[in-house]
């Protein structure tokens, strides 16, 4: 039930986003998973002005408000989630290619369309990118990557809003990008950033044996949130849950892939509550065989 307090900030939402605001808005369709229950309110958010007023009213009538990238290494709980959930659309969508190899991409920007433009103009550094599904500032809040590198490393300077709506710029080397984190806090969204690329040469061929790898090693097209457990530090999550006999265990409908062990499968119908249970599970028997704790990699949404 909204609250009374409440009531004037979402009207006032409503006034500003019109049809791009939603109340009990179904969030399964937004995850690459296919799980989770609806937001209570939803906006999709096409420029920094209005993403300032929407976060100004959130804060100040004590909404709970979280960013949703493409959704694809997140598991959303089953019932309704309480709070606002935002997209960056509209001109976060974009990217801008300048001098010196250098790029801007807004937070809502798929990291697809780095790699694009990095073939098109056979510059170098994006490959480490290829093939992951999410956008800009997912990608730069878990410091996404592959064995090749993240993508911490081709930022030169990120834009950053804070809770209170100031606009903030932090260089790379301030941003504290370790495996699959950063330290800006989740009270920050990703605006933007300038990334920089190098000059290359036979990057479409990098790019396509990078996604033939992928292809070969992973579920694609199935629904599954990527990597479910980050890498311990000497060894790969994969291969331990796999080692540990774990492929093809199920709990209701969600499975471990039965290609890469790392990969839970929503086999359709699916709920957060049986991924949550299959980690448990996954996590138990390989403490049980190797003494080895997995942290999860993918992020949970709950109230
Ligand atoms: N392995 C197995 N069984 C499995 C899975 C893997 O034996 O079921 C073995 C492989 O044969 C290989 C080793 O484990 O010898 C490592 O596997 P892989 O090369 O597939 O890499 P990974 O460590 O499992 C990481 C990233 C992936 C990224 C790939 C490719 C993490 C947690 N995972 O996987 O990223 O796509 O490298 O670069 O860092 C993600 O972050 O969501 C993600 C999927």
């Amino acid at each position: 039930m909204i609250m009374a307090s409440c009531i004037k900030g979402i009207n006032a939402l409503q006034g500003i986003l019109s049809s791009r605001f939603h109340t009990s808005y179904p969030l399964a369709p937004l995850t690459s998973l296919k799980i989770g229950g609806m937001a209570e309110f939803f906006a999709s958010i096409d420029n920094i002005g209005e993403l300032q007023k929407v976060l100004n009213i959130a804060v100040n009538d004590g909404i709970r408000w979280r960013v949703l990238g493409k959704g694809t290494n997140l598991v959303i709980h089953d019932g309704l989630l309480k709070g606002i959930v935002v997209q960056l659309s509209g001109g976060f969508k974009k990217i801008r290619g300048y001098e010196d190899n250098r790029f801007y991409m807004g937070g809502g920007c798929p990291l697809s369309f780095l790699v694009k433009d990095a073939i098109k103009a056979d510059l170098q550094g994006a490959e480490v990118i290829s093939g992951i599904p999410g956008t800009l500032g997912g990608g730069i809040m878990m410091n996404a990557g592959t064995r090749l590198g993240s993508l911490g490393d081709l930022v030169e300077e990120v834009d950053i809003l804070t809770k209170e709506g100031m606009m903030e710029k932090k260089k790379r080397q301030n941003m504290g990008f370790s495996y699959r984190g950063c330290q800006i806090g989740e009270d920050k969204i990703i605006l933007g950033a300038e990334m920089r690329l190098k000059p290359g040469s036979d990057v479409r061929e990098t790019v396509k044996a990078a996604i033939k790898k992928r292809h070969s090693t992973q579920p694609q097209g199935q629904k599954t949130a990527g990597c479910v457990f980050c890498n311990p530090e000497v060894d790969s999550a994969g291969r331990l849950i796999d080692e540990a006999g774990l492929k093809g265990c199920r709990c209701g409908q969600i499975e471990v892939s039965r290609k890469h062990g790392n990969f839970f499968v929503n086999l359709g119908g699916g709920t957060a509550s049986e991924f949550l249970r299959l980690m448990e599970i996954v996590q138990n028997k390989v403490y049980q065989v190797f003494g080895i704790d997995l942290k999860p990699e993918v992020r949970i949404w709950a109230n």
